[in-house]
């Protein structure tokens, strides 16, 4: 067994420190429709009041020193919706960039999209360059946003390279391993999250990030995000502390400091 691959006794019991926060927090930000809906409001009020708790979580993040914040904006499915709704999600994303881009740079938030972007506009792509470019350097919170992202994309996107560099003959097909797949992904840059969670109610991973979630702790909570605020966050970040991580190993081997390093 290697000792350095990052899942070491050693490395392990570091992460199970209580006082940790999670380094990487991903968000399925579910419930916006409902909210309004339960208001009998348009479910666009429920998107409206969504981008608000979005503003909230993104600043208790960068506060909390947190060091990447993924958001589940819109996923590669949710193209189904009646078309109404989807096009007051972009309008509704395309403004929020325009509002909020200069923001983040001033508190020296780094902004990342995760996706096929290809399938934007072209006014809404630019801003999402605009927005990666001008953030690119920012070193406090990465924001990640996953738009048109979905976990089986994100694999076959990362397995079209692969292929294509084996035929090539850049690579070959003794070179696939676990972590050359994680260097196509569209997350290759970022530590895979630590917490998960999922608002709203549905205990269901909705193709978000299937491969990197791997070793991740899932929580799930009835509150619908328009709801979800810093004290909903310090509750399950709280939840996330009080689990033991172990990583196929027992329980005692990570508690008996005798046991060291294999
Ligand atoms: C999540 O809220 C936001 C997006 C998918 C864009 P929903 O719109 O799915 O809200 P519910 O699940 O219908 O309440
Ligand atoms: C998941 O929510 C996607 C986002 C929050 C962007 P959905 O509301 O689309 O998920 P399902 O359809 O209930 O699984
Ligand atoms: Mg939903």
């Amino acid at each position: 067994m290697p000792t350095d691959d990052g899942n070491s006794l050693e490395s392990i019991r570091a992460l199970n420190n209580p006082n940790n926060n999670p380094r990487h927090i991903a968000i399925i930000m579910d419930g916006n429709g409902r909210w309004a809906q339960k208001r009998f409001m348009p479910r666009a009020v429920g998107h409206q009041a969504g981008v608000k708790a979005v503003r909230k979580i993104v600043e208790y993040c960068a506060k909390q020193e947190i060091e990447v914040l993924t958001l589940f904006a819109f996923s590669s499915e949710n193209w189904r919706r009646p078309e109404e709704e989807v096009s007051l999600l972009m309008s509704l994303f395309l403004a929020t960039l325009q509002k909020e881009i200069n923001k983040l740079d001033r508190n020296n938030i780094r902004l990342r999209f995760i996706g096929d972007r290809s399938a934007f506009s072209e006014k809404l792509q630019a801003k999402m360059a605009e927005g990666e470019a001008q953030t690119q350097n920012n070193t406090a919170l990465t924001l990640v946003i996953a738009a048109n992202y979905g976990g089986r994309w994100d694999l076959c996107q990362a397995f079209r390279t692969v292929a294509e560099k084996i035929a090539a003959g850049e690579l070959s097909n003794q070179d696939i391993s676990e972590q050359l797949i994680n260097q196509y992904l569209s997350t290759a840059d970022l530590p895979e999250p630590d917490l998960f969670i999922r608002t709203g109610g549905e205990q269901r991973v909705s193709n978000f990030l299937l491969w990197q979630q791997a070793y991740t702790e899932l929580y799930f909570t009835p509150t619908l995000w328009p709801d979800f605020d810093q004290n909903s966050l310090e509750d399950a970040i709280r939840s996330f502390k009080g689990r033991q991580r172990r990583f196929g190993h027992t329980g005692e081997q990570l508690l008996d400091q005798s046991i060291s390093l294999k």
